[in-house]
């Protein structure tokens, strides 16, 4: 039989002021900077519990530097580790084989950042992915670690507006990624789907106009703490397909969880 040490509360709570230091300074002055492979140990560490737990494309933290790969501040604190996004195309794949299995359709990634959600909802489906990213040195970071993966991920350095412009909708199942930015969207009140930027009510109609009556699918990432009804009134004619909560890491409110929706048609 073995036996755990819990670990003090002290030690915990040291730990958590550690993580929220890390995040200010990776969102605020190391934003845009190329993190090295230390530091990408550390924030595995400090958000996942160890280091292994910060892991994208399959590749860990401890492996990225020598794999090459290139994460800025801001993404190291935005992206959705491999376990999440798995969890997520997991998900959908089972909703996928229900009564009518449906062959075909895309992934869109909006928000891409890391491209990491897009990458494992397109390989777990067998689906294309199109994903679009604004700022140029995320955009410059992703393109470069695409290519060291070997990724026929179409990334667009480009508005999501203006990928939804160039896409055709292909089927039922198409399903659009949407994890803006959070600013000032998440406070000590949780956080407010209408505040992001752009506000989640805002895309969905911007993917409705897109679809043009056609349903689809939408996969969301919250935190776990969600800001009054701000999913649901985002989501209100939508129907709500499954949520998935991964092991909390970080104290109630800094934590993911993610949630599968279908847009009706008309
Ligand atoms: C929360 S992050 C997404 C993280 C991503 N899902 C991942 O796994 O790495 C949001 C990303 O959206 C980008 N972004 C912000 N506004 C955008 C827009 N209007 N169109 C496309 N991308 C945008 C930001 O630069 C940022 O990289």
């Amino acid at each position: 039989m073995t036996s755990t040490v819990e670990p003090a509360a002290s030690t915990v709570e040291s730990s958590h002021a550690a993580y929220f230091r890390f995040r200010d300074e990776l969102l605020g002055p190391s934003r845009n900077r190329v993190l090295t492979g230390a530091e990408l140990c550390e924030a595995g560490r400090l958000i996942y519990g160890r280091p292994e737990g910060l892991s994208l494309y399959g590749i860990p933290a401890p492996d990225m530097e020598a794999k090459g790969l290139r994460l800025l501040g801001r993404t190291t604190i935005e992206c959705s580790i491999d376990a999440y996004s798995a969890a997520v195309a997991d998900a959908l794949a089972d909703l996928r084989s229900g009564p009518l299995p449906t062959q075909g359709g895309m992934i869109v990634d909006l928000f891409c950042g890391s491209g990491n959600f897009g990458f494992h909802l397109g390989q777990r489906l067998g689906l294309p992915v199109l994903a679009s990213e604004l700022d140029p040195d995320v955009y410059q970071a992703t393109r470069h670690n695409l290519d060291r993966i070997g990724s026929a991920i179409d990334l667009r350095l480009t508005d999501y507006r203006m990928l939804l412009a160039s896409l055709t909708p292909r089927g039922p199942h198409d399903t659009y990624v949407v994890e803006p930015p959070w600013g000032s969207a998440f406070t000590a009140a949780g956080l407010d789907l209408e505040a992001t930027s752009p506000p989640v009510p805002a895309i969905l109609d911007d993917i409705r106009r897109h679809r043009a009556g056609l349903p689809c699918l939408v996969a969301i990432k919250t935190n776990d703490q969600i800001a009054g009804d701000s999913l649901t009134t985002s989501f209100r004619d939508a129907i709500h397909l499954r949520t998935i909560t991964p092991e909390p890491t970080l104290p109630y409110g800094a934590n993911m969880d993610f949630h599968l929706y279908r847009l009706p048609g008309n």
